[in-house]
């Protein structure tokens, strides 16, 4: 009979006997995928695992703090915290091709986790949050034409150069079966049931060229949004929510003066494999709590729009 806890067995014992006693490393982003395959790996191999958690400057509000406090301080891993924001940052300067900006960040990513990896000569895998779509979806692009929308960049495609051998304890698993796994590890569920954040972050979030203010300022606007969906039960009831920051000031009055201060839009969706997408239906008291929240809390921003447009022809991301 199949079991949560009898397959933990399994996976553990497998995973020591693949590993023996050498070291692994695993770049963990915040995301589903690699935060289910730490705690995996911390089950089996404990301190032979070393997680690498690169900041690019545009995370989401207290992520760093939040992946720190779960994985380093709640569940013992070691995790090498690395804060490239101000790199990441001094390359996207001036850039504001969407495509330009994925490359520069994947790019960058690479450099920074390779550079870390270096310095632990000692360390004999490489460990991977892979999931079973993601083996059938590479193994697909092979043969058909690669039809590429927007590139995507995630924590695979790191260069064969450090030799490492390849751990994937997930690739079998399907995504609701890795959000299982991750309760049963522990994990809280929020964290487990997080809607998709994109490899680039809120790079692709910020309009043209990505400013430390801007990201900022739409970090704070965001954890409004998400805040406010998830007291109000619409978190769970979209597949994926947001705020983009527009590089556009517009006229406000407060008091007895004029503003003239950015606008953000948020954008909520309901999707089933995010390939098409309907916007989501919230209510207009939560749109009008939320436009309130973040026009007074985040100074700087005036205005809040709504977006109202499908995939197709809109994608999900403005960028
Ligand atoms: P779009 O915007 O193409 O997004 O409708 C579909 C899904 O893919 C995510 N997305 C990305 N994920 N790197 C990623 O890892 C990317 O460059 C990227 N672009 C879009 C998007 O968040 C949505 O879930």
């Amino acid at each position: 009979e199949w079991t949560m806890p009898h397959y933990i067995d399994e996976a553990v014992a497998k995973i020591r006997e693949q590993v023996g006693d050498e070291e692994v490393i695993l770049g963990l982003s915040g995301g589903v995928d690699s935060s289910v395959a730490a705690a995996l790996l911390q089950r089996a191999i404990g301190d032979q695992l070393t997680c690498i958690f690169v900041d690019n400057g545009l995370l989401r509000l207290n992520e760093a703090e939040q992946v720190m406090e779960m994985f380093a301080h709640n569940l013992g891993v070691k995790v090498d915290h690395v804060d490239a924001s101000e790199k990441f940052m001094s390359e996207l300067a001036g850039v504001s091709d969407p495509e330009a900006k994925r490359k520069i960040i994947g790019r960058e990513f690479v450099h920074v986790f390779q550079k870390e990896a270096e310095s632990m000569p000692q360390a004999k895998w490489l460990a991977q949050g892979t999931i079973y779509p993601d083996v059938i979806e590479s193994a697909g692009s092979k043969t058909k034409k690669a039809h590429t929308i927007k590139s995507h960049h995630n924590v695979g495609g790191l260069p064969d150069t450090l030799h490492l051998k390849l751990l994937e304890p997930l690739r079998d698993l399907f995504k609701d079966e890795v959000r299982e796994l991750g309760v049963a590890l522990g994990l809280p569920h929020d964290m487990v049931y997080r809607h998709p954040f994109p490899g680039p972050g809120l790079g692709v979030r910020i309009l043209g060229e990505v400013k430390k203010e801007y990201a900022d300022l739409l970090r704070r606007a965001d954890a409004i949004f998400i805040d406010e969906l998830r007291a109000s039960g619409w978190y769970e009831k979209t597949s994926q929510a947001f705020v983009v920051f527009l590089p556009v000031k517009s006229v406000g009055v407060m008091g007895d003066g004029r503003t003239y201060e950015w606008v953000v839009a948020l954008r909520a969706v309901e999707t089933q494999d995010f390939m098409t997408a309907h916007w989501a239906e919230l209510p207009h008291a939560l749109l009008a709590k939320v436009s309130n929240r973040i026009i007074n809390e985040v100074r700087g921003i005036n205005r809040v729009v709504y977006d109202v447009s499908g995939k197709p022809p809109a994608t999900i991301e403005w960028e």
